[in-house]
């Protein structure tokens, strides 16, 4: 794992040093069963534990929801470390001195200017503070937040401001703090005028800071005081600034977020703080753009339950189904909520709802059923084209959940909606390939438990726990004729590094693999199973006859269709070499299971 300041040594030397169950401990209650500590997972909820934490390998995984990992691993799963910080953070614990490596010029650079930037945004921000909180001009901006109820804890929390109903507030007060002020410009705050000078780009509006996680001021929105176009104006995108990434009120909202194990999504600056208000304190809204995976991401270290409120018109029903697949990747769990037509969750709580939106919150719907829902309603499930739509696009959305037991799960219950039987789906299932938003996704993710071949499987366990083995394994060069990409690079990883070590260092391994890669990993080095010496041999040999043979007939049937495809199209040499190959093949075959497995 490359990174900026933290040397691979450095990083081997803190992992060498950590203890992960000292580390664990901090978070988990463990209790010692035989050579594992075990506890309740921290990761998803449970009632029977399945987290379990060896010691002597420095590594975690859970049986239940499939987490697992090394130390570094375990902290960044908590939610409140990156890769740096959890270093740091261990470094520290065990008293290794970490040494910065000096930052490139252009990197020093560009944290300079970013540091400046950050500047401008806080003190355009204590600006607009100080007029909404302190000055006779922020008059209008707190009557408007009198009018729409907004409490004064509210502002303090929120350093919600005014601009005043000038051309020239901002610019000359930047201009006394003497800010460079293209700079201000780059941010959004100011605008050139056409032919010189500057004028402020919020006017008479109610400000919303918005602020990064370590709650740094990254851009505004501004709402206008009173009717007119237009109502929300967003900072321009900035080095600072993107709004697909950023969520408003999440500095306040994560640690709600975290505790509660839950986050609430709503569209708007005023409906986000009318339910912090209300106490509703797991809130964020996005900023006028629909929900991003970069947005999931974030939340998804602090919970993995979102709940979306939205009006029940088409938009904000299109809006709701759009980020279904997205969740559906991630594994993050969506619910939704409906609010009465022509309501935003500030105008429903004004209206002294409290107890109805708790309700609704209560009974929020599964996103994925309420999809189904949608569907039934757009298709006609009493005829054989609806149904077959419904299947379809029902089948298309759950090929995105990568958990099989959750699949499972929403086969049986749309086969219940449409009538049908559930192995009907099972086939659709098996003849449509898994559709992905993004390509080259489906690499890094762990790929589902049926599609792993057995004894492809058993090869790279016995990797693991027996690497003695590995050389026998790479002599044969089984790794190559696997049908799974999958383990064919898991199986690579762990060769590669015992041939360089000679030996193989779990934790090390863990450090260099993918996300995918390295849950698996850890998976198989809780899976021992006590298998004597001479019957891992016998073992690995059939394992190895196995693939041979199914490698063999997937060759074979390829080459068949080939040569069906020639007979058709008549090519007279073509198919005589097709067909010499083939009369090969059967004598390689026979030879493989006489006994291809060479015995050293
Ligand atoms: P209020 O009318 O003040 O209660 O705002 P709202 O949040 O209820 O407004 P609405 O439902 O119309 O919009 C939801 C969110 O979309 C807002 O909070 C803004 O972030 C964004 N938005 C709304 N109108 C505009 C606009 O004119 N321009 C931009 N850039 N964003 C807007
Ligand atoms: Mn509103």
């Amino acid at each position: 794992m490359a990174n900026d300041f933290l040397s691979e040594e450095k990083i081997s030397e803190i992992r060498d040093r950590a203890s992960i169950l000292e580390v664990v401990s901090d978070y988990v209650s463990l209790k010692k069963t035989g050579r594992n500590y075990k506890g309740l997972c921290p990761f998803h909820s449970e009632k029977t534990p399945s987290f379990m934490v060896n010691e002597e390998k420095q590594i975690f995984h859970c049986f239940g929801c499939g987490e697992g990992g090394d130390v570094f691993a375990f902290l960044m799963k908590t939610g409140h470390f990156s890769f740096p910080e959890a270093a740091k953070e261990l470094a520290k614990r065990y008293g290794i001195n970490l040494p910065r490596r000096e930052p490139s010029p252009l990197q020093k650079k560009e944290m300079a200017k970013k540091e400046v930037l950050f500047r401008i945004n806080q003190m355009a921000s204590e600006y607009f503070n100080d007029l909404l909180t302190r000055k006779g001009e922020g008059e209008p901006g707190r009557k408007y937040l009198s009018q729409r109820s907004v409490s004064e804890q509210m502002v303090k929390e929120h350093r919600l401001g005014y601009s005043p109903d000038r051309w020239d507030g901002l610019v000359q007060h930047l201009t006394e703090k003497k800010v460079p002020l293209d700079l201000a410009w780059e941010l959004g705050l100011i605008l050139p005028k056409k032919k010189e000078g500057w004028y402020d780009a919020f006017r008479k509006r109610i400000i919303f800071p918005i602020f990064d996680l370590h709650q740094r001021v990254v851009g505004f929105g501004g709402r206008l005081i009173g009717e007119g176009q237009p109502k929300y104006i967003n900072s321009s995108e900035s080095s600072l600034y993107h709004k697909g990434e950023v969520l408003y009120g999440l500095q306040a909202a994560k640690r709600h977020a975290s505790e509660k194990d839950g986050v609430i999504i709503v569209e708007g600056y005023f409906d986000l703080l009318t339910l912090h208000q209300y106490g509703w304190k797991h809130s964020v809204a996005t900023l006028g753009t629909a929900l991003t995976t970069q947005h999931i991401r974030t939340l998804r270290r602090y919970t993995k339950n979102v709940i979306t409120v939205f009006d029940p018109d088409p938009a904000g029903i299109q809006a709701t189904l759009r980020t279904l697949p997205l969740l559906l990747e991630e594994e993050v769990t969506g619910k939704a909520v409906l609010l009465p037509k022509g309501e935003d969750p500030d105008t429903f709580l004004k209206k002294g709802n409290l107890k109805g939106f708790e309700e609704r919150l209560a009974k929020a719907i599964p996103l994925i059923d309420f999809f189904f829902e949608w569907l039934m309603k757009t298709h006609d499930p009493k005829s054989v084209d609806g149904k077959v739509s419904i299947a379809k696009e029902g089948i298309a959305m759950i090929q995105r959940i990568p958990e099989k037991i959750r699949k499972d799960f929403y086969v049986r219950a749309l086969a219940e909606r449409l009538d049908l039987k559930e192995s009907v789906l099972y086939e659709m299932i098996k003849s449509t390939p898994a559709e992905r938003t993004r390509p080259g996704e489906g690499l890094k993710k762990r790929p589902p438990e049926e599609s792993l071949p057995k004894s492809e499987e058993i090869v790279v366990r016995l990797m693991v726990h027996h690497p003695e083995l590995i050389p026998t394994i790479s002599g044969e060069g089984i790794l190559d004729e696997f049908e799974s990409p999958f383990l064919k690079r898991l199986g690579r990883e762990l060769e590669g590094i015992f041939q360089k070590k000679g030996k193989l260092n779990l934790t090390e391994a863990l450090g260099g693999v993918d996300e995918g890669l390295k849950e698996r990993l850890c998976e198989y080095a809780f899976q021992e199973n006590g298998v004597e010496g001479d019957q891992r041999e016998r073992i690995l040999k059939d394992c190895i006859e196995k693939i041979r043979r199914r490698r063999s007939k997937k060759d074979e049937s390829d080459l068949l269709r080939k040569i069906k495809e020639a007979e058709r199209q008549k090519k007279g040499g073509g198919l005589e070499a097709l067909l010499m190959e083939r009369q090969e093949m059967a004598k390689r075959e026979k030879g493989l299971l006489k006994g291809g497995f060479r015995k050293d």
